[in-house]
């Protein structure tokens, strides 16, 4: 029986980014025996323009359908004026929320040949491989009460809330934990416990859950304003990081930059077991180059092998994808968010078009 993968594109550089992700797909299927059936729907501004909301119900309902779902981004100047819970964020938040994606994966790894693209000192990133999981459907996010007020006095209150349970903590550390295991067995726990009593909290489970099950791997607090420095003063101390969804969503934009680019970064959102996983990459809409065919699809086509390893358990694919990437980089072909000196600069879809090539030529799959 094929599995279904539902096409999200959404807004901005989105359609552009997804398309080449498509393409090697539709390769795969022909030649890799993939055996994914795709399906498409809108998502974001394009769906509130659309079906007058960011995520429509019949939307929904394809996402519970589907083995798991791709998405490119959302979001655009056009809709700044547009209510909260109408806004193209808020369809991509619904659709965490309803899947109960609470846990998101966002691998931060600094290939050999983008060590230069780092606005880091190429020592200070080469050969870093560190897992940012962050909480993804709670914290502030999510939190009540929120809003703005008005105090009638030509004042007004703007609040949000920040909140965590015990439960919605220990099952994202145990993720961490869970993965820190077929890693390098070491968990950096980041909050701030110093103001925060969600923090406090979030240390006290985390402490406790480590002590009953996984005092196997190496566990280590650490303030998250101390972690954004340490982040990028010295990367290679963390191995994994499980923080929650506003630290989360900052410090992986930051763990981004370390690989050369937020157009390099992949993630992976997953709840429950038999819950269709969503993919998309960690960057946002970058609606200043949409429509240009210079962004590039990188994160894309890796969160794609991220949902072929996770979602489609065809990890042999997955790492043949992984390294085509890295041979299209060991050949100095650069979108130009990564272009550096010696190297050629292509267009998004040039881009897709030399990973193929190399991925036709995979050992890998040939075997
Ligand atoms: C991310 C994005 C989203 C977030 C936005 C688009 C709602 O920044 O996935 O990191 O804040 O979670
Ligand atoms: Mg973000």
């Amino acid at each position: 029986m094929s599995k279904t993968l539902l096409i999200l594109p959404g807004d901005g550089i989105g359609p552009e980014i997804v398309a080449e992700a498509v393409k090697v797909i539709e390769w795969l299927n022909e030649h890799a025996d993939l055996g994914l059936e795709l399906e498409h729907d809108l998502i974001g501004g394009q769906a509130y323009d659309e079906y007058g909301a960011p995520l429509a119900d019949g939307t929904l309902e394809k996402c519970r359908r589907a083995d798991a779902i791709l998405m490119g981004s959302v979001g655009g100047p056009q809709w700044d004026g547009v209510d909260y819970d109408k806004r193209p964020e808020a369809g991509l938040l619904r659709l965490r929320k309803e899947l109960d994606l609470f846990a998101n994966l966002r691998p931060a790894l600094v290939f050999d040949a983008l060590v230069d693209a780092s606005s880091l000192k190429p020592e200070i990133v080469k050969g870093l491989d560190i897992l940012i999981v962050r909480e993804l459907t709670g914290g502030v996010y999510f939190g009540e009460p929120r809003g703005i007020e008005d105090l009638g006095n030509g004042e007004r209150r703007g609040f949000n809330t920040q909140t965590y349970t015990t439960s919605e903590i220990r099952r994202i550390g145990r993720v961490a934990f869970d993965l820190a295991r077929k890693r390098n067995q070491r968990v950096t726990s980041c909050e701030k416990a110093n103001v925060m009593e969600s923090g406090k909290l979030w240390r006290e489970e985390i402490t406790e859950l480590h002590r009953a099950e996984f005092h196997d791997v190496e566990l280590e607090h650490m303030y998250a304003d101390n972690a954004a420095m340490q982040l990028c003063r010295n990367p290679h101390q963390f191995d994994v990081i499980v923080t929650d969804n506003l630290f989360g969503d900052i410090l992986s934009d930051e763990a981004a930059m370390l690989t050369g680019s937020l157009g390099m970064l992949p993630s992976a959102s997953l709840g429950a077991e038999g819950t269709p996983g969503l993919y998309e990459p960690a960057h946002g809409s970058a609606p200043d180059i949409a429509g240009q065919n210079i962004a590039n699809p990188l994160a894309t086509i890796l969160s794609l092998s991220m949902a072929i390893r996770y979602s489609f358990e065809r990890g042999d694919l997955a790492d043949a994808l992984d390294a085509a990437v890295q041979d299209t980089l060991n050949q100095g072909t650069r979108t130009g968010d990564i272009m550096a000196d010696g190297c050629t600069q292509v267009s998004t879809s040039e881009m897709g078009d030399a990973l193929l090539k190399n991925l036709s030529q995979s050992k890998a799959l040939a075997a």
